[in-house]
This record gives structure tokens, sequence and C-alpha cells, in this order.
């Protein structure tokens, strides 16, 4: 069954890029505002794109639903079937959404000599997997991971090698949906992650990744998807005035796991132990016994009924739940600049944080005692007004809108578009400086 559903969703993806890719050679060249917003499609064998989404059962070994999630070009199914801009979205398909959109771009060009930037189809992280739960016996990925991405780098040095010598793979770009430090394992050393962004082949190349690393040398951090993705303004609009005017009586949510009882002490548990003792404040979302990603109903409501989100780091320092949290109008608090302000510049402007979030520094908390319904009570009900009013502002951007979207809405940059502008950018800054 599962075998079905998972053919059948990517032969549809395949017809989908298939039919796009036909639309896409007649595309306008010419038009003045694609001017240094040229980008063309690197055309790259199935396997290092559709044919990695036919293997979406092994994506999680621990879920292996997961290839329900590919539907809607990787947005995941709707919530339910009346909704129209929900989906159970879950964050590493972002990859196959990303091509998706670029076939809606308006400034594809056919001819890779026009192009001010490549965009390689290639779902990195989707196919580090196999390097990442390789059980020991499979010896060809098995302690293998410096070889993610070597058979890429010989396809696009061996076939039409003109596109990557123009420019050294200056010019060339592609995402990988997870944090960088899934890729940033030093050559020979056995550690988590693979070497991808580690080897010289490409050093060249920009990423787009859920975070990056600091400092930073290839990529940049754009927002982890939500579950919402409105089609056409009415709805974006109907959705905003809903989180304007919901009541909030809680004062301070955690959605989240971890923060376990026996560990050292962390943020988290400090968090627990405070939403514990205070309940009347404090609201725990608890996604340690299901993903909450794959059902945002769990989360959304009691988000709209907060006035503040608590954002602790955990394994890594960002998490999808601050842009879940901005969707539902909860104003952040973040306890380290990693989380989000040091991340994603393109899209949330570093001046901007203290007009839309609250800093406490998570030293505070562990070790100094300070309790969060202390520093959040007392910020003033008008101040808390005005944050929620600026993050709500900032839904439009952080938010990727559903493929196909009407006019009106992609008149409006998501976090789709900015990602591009972004990449495009550093790009010409690459080139640049070379
Ligand atoms: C959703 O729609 C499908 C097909 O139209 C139907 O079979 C199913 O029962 C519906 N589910 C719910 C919860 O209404
Ligand atoms: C494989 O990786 C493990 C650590 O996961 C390491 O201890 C071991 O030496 C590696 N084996 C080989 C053959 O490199
Ligand atoms: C990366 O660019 C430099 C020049 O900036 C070039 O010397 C080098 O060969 C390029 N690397 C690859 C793998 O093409
Ligand atoms: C966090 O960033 C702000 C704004 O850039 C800066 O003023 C502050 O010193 C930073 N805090 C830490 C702990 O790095
Ligand atoms: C933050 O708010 C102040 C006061 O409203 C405003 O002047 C400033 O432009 C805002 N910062 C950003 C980056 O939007």
């Amino acid at each position: 069954m599962s075998q079905f559903i998972m053919a059948g969703t990517s032969l549809l993806i395949l017809f989908i890029i298939f039919v796009h890719a036909l639309f896409y050679r007649a595309t306008v060249l010419a038009t003045p505002s694609c001017d240094g917003r040229r980008i063309h499609i690197r055309k790259l064998p199935r396997k290092f794109n559709t044919d990695i989404l036919f293997k979406c059962s092994t994506v999680d070994p621990f879920s292996p639903n997961t290839c329900i999630h590919l539907r809607n070009s990787g947005l995941g199914p709707r919530t339910c079937n009346r909704s129209r801009s929900w989906y159970r979205t879950d964050h590493r398909f972002l990859e196959p959404f990303f091509h998706r959109r670029l076939l809606d771009y308006p400034c594809l060009v056919s001819d890779p000599s026009l192009a001010d930037a490549v965009y390689l189809p290639y779902y990195a992280g989707l196919d580090a997997l196999k390097f990442l739960h390789a059980l020991e016996d499979d010896h060809e990925h098995y302690n293998r991971s410096v070889d993610h991405g070597k058979d890429l780098f010989d396809h696009l040095v061996r076939h039409q090698s003109e596109i990557w010598g123009r420019r050294d793979g200056h010019d060339h770009f592609l995402v990988m949906s997870r944090p960088a430090w899934d890729f940033s394992q030093s050559p020979g050393e056995y550690m988590w992650g693979t070497s991808f962004l580690e080897i010289p082949e490409f050093f060249n190349v920009s990423a787009l990744t859920l975070e990056s690393r600091s400092p930073a040398y290839q990529e940049h951090a754009v927002p982890y998807p939500t579950s919402f993705h409105p089609q056409n303004l009415f709805r974006l609009n109907r959705w905003i005035s809903r989180a304007r005017i919901s009541s909030r009586p809680n004062l301070m949510l955690f959605a989240g796991s971890g923060g376990g009882v026996n560990a050292a002490p962390n943020i988290r548990q400090s968090i627990r132990n405070e939403c514990t003792d205070r309940g009347d404040l404090c609201e725990i979302v608890d996604c340690s016994k299901e993903k909450c990603e794959h059902n945002p109903m769990k989360y959304i409501k009691p988000m709209l009924n907060s006035k503040f989100c608590l954002h602790p780091s955990s394994d890594t320092s960002t998490r999808r739940g601050v842009f879940d949290g901005i969707i539902a109008g909860c104003v952040p608090v973040f306890f380290e600049n990693s989380t989000a302000l040091s991340q994603y510049g393109w899209h949330l402007d570093e001046e901007d944080y203290k007009n839309f979030s609250v800093f406490i520094p998570k030293e505070d908390v562990v070790f100094g005692g300070l309790t969060l319904a202390k520093v959040l009570a007392n910020i003033p009900l008008k101040k808390i007004a005005k944050m929620r009013e600026r993050v709500l502002e900032l839904v439009p951007r952080i938010l990727y809108r559903r493929h196909g979207a009407t006019v009106e809405l992609t008149n409006i940059k998501d976090a789709f578009d900015l990602a591009i502008d972004g990449v495009l950018k550093k790009i010409k800054k690459r080139l640049g400086s070379i």
C-alpha cells in the first residue's frame, strides 16, 4: 500500500516537473526586471532528485508514514479535508518543494550562458540519509560520508562541463534542508554528518540550509517551512486577522521535547520546571511522543492562545517552532542569538529583533535563578500588543506560499522569494571577489 502511495506521489511530482520543463523553455528571457536575476536549472540525472523521492520510506526509519508528506510537491497532505492553507509539512521535504517553486520562477533561462545563477536540483539532505543512517554491513555507505556529493561533482565536471567551468561553480546553488552541521564532518573523522560542505569540490557552491555554521562559509540559513501555505491573499489576510484578534489568556508556551529530569542543567529543563510549577502562566505542548510538525493542530491553537512562545535551543541552535510561532502571532522569546538573530538575515533584520522579540540570556535563567514569568509578566500589555503587531507583519516574509498562487499573493515576497534574492546577491558578491 505505502509502496503505491510512494510511487504515485513521486510519479505525480515527476509529471509536474516534466510539464513545467516544457513550459519554462518558452518563458520570456528579456523582461527588464529579470536583469541580474536569471536562473538556469541544471539538468541532473534522476538519481539526484526524483529517484531519491522513491526511497521516501527510508527517510525516517522511525516513522513509516513519511511518504505521505511528499504530497502537494513536498508540502505534505492537507491537515483535513476542508483545510485549504494548512498542511502536514515535514521540513526535510523543502528540497523538492523549493524545486517545484523554482519552476514557477519568472526569470528562468534554458541557456546556461545567460544565467546569473545555476540551481542544482539535487535533494542533498534526503540523499545524505543513506550515509547518516547506514548500517555497519552496508559497505557502500557506512563510514563513507566523506563520499557524499562526489558522484554529483563527477557529473557536473564531466557532462556539459562548460556550465560548471564558466565560473568554477561560483554561480551554482542548492538547497540542503537540514542544519549545515549535518554536512560538516571533517574528512577522516567518524562523527555525525557527511562532509559535503567540507570537501574542496563544493567550496565554491552556495547552499541554502535551515541553520548555518558560525562563521558560515558556503551556506546561508533560510526559514524552516511551517504548515501554513496559503494560495491567495484572502486566505493569508484572513489568517492574520484571526491571529490578531485571538484572546491569548496564557502568558507563555513551550512546544517541544527534551530537557529531561536527569540531564545536566539546561534551559529546556529550567523551562519545564517553571512551567510545571506555574501551570497558571505556562503551557507545555509535549512533542516527545509524536512529531508535532506532522500535526500542526496540536500546537497552533495553544500558540494562538499564548502571548509568548519560548524557543530554547536543543541539539542544534535553531528550531522550526520559531516560525510556527510567528505564523500564530506569538511573540518569540529567545535565549541565544544563534537561535535566529545570527541566522536568518535575509528574512529578519537584526535591528528589528528588539521590535518583535524578547531576549533572556539562558545563563541568567539556568544559573542565575531568574524566572521567565518575572520577566514576561512585567512587560506592559501595550508593549506586547505592539510586538505582536510587528510579528504579524513578518508573517508574509517567513512563510512559503503554495506553488501556483494567485498574482496578488505572488506580488508579496515570501520566504522563497527572499531566499532567491539573497542567494543571487551572495553569488554576485562571490563573483565580484574572485
Ligand atoms: C475526506 O475526503 C475523503 C474523500 O473525499 C473521504 O473519503 C474521507 O472520509 C474524508 N475524511 C473526513 C475526515 O471527512
Ligand atoms: C567507522 O566508524 C567508527 C565510528 O562510528 C569508527 O570507530 C571506526 O574506526 C570506523 N571504521 C573504519 C573502518 O574506518
Ligand atoms: C573554485 O574556485 C577557484 C577559483 O576561485 C578555482 O581555482 C577552483 O578550481 C574552484 N574549485 C572547483 C572545485 O572548481
Ligand atoms: C546578541 O545580539 C545582540 C544584537 O546584535 C548583541 O547586542 C548582543 O550582545 C548579543 N548577545 C550575545 C550573548 O552574544
Ligand atoms: C524597530 O522599531 C523602531 C521604532 O518603531 C523603528 O524605528 C525601526 O525602524 C524598527 N526597526 C526595523 C529594522 O524595522
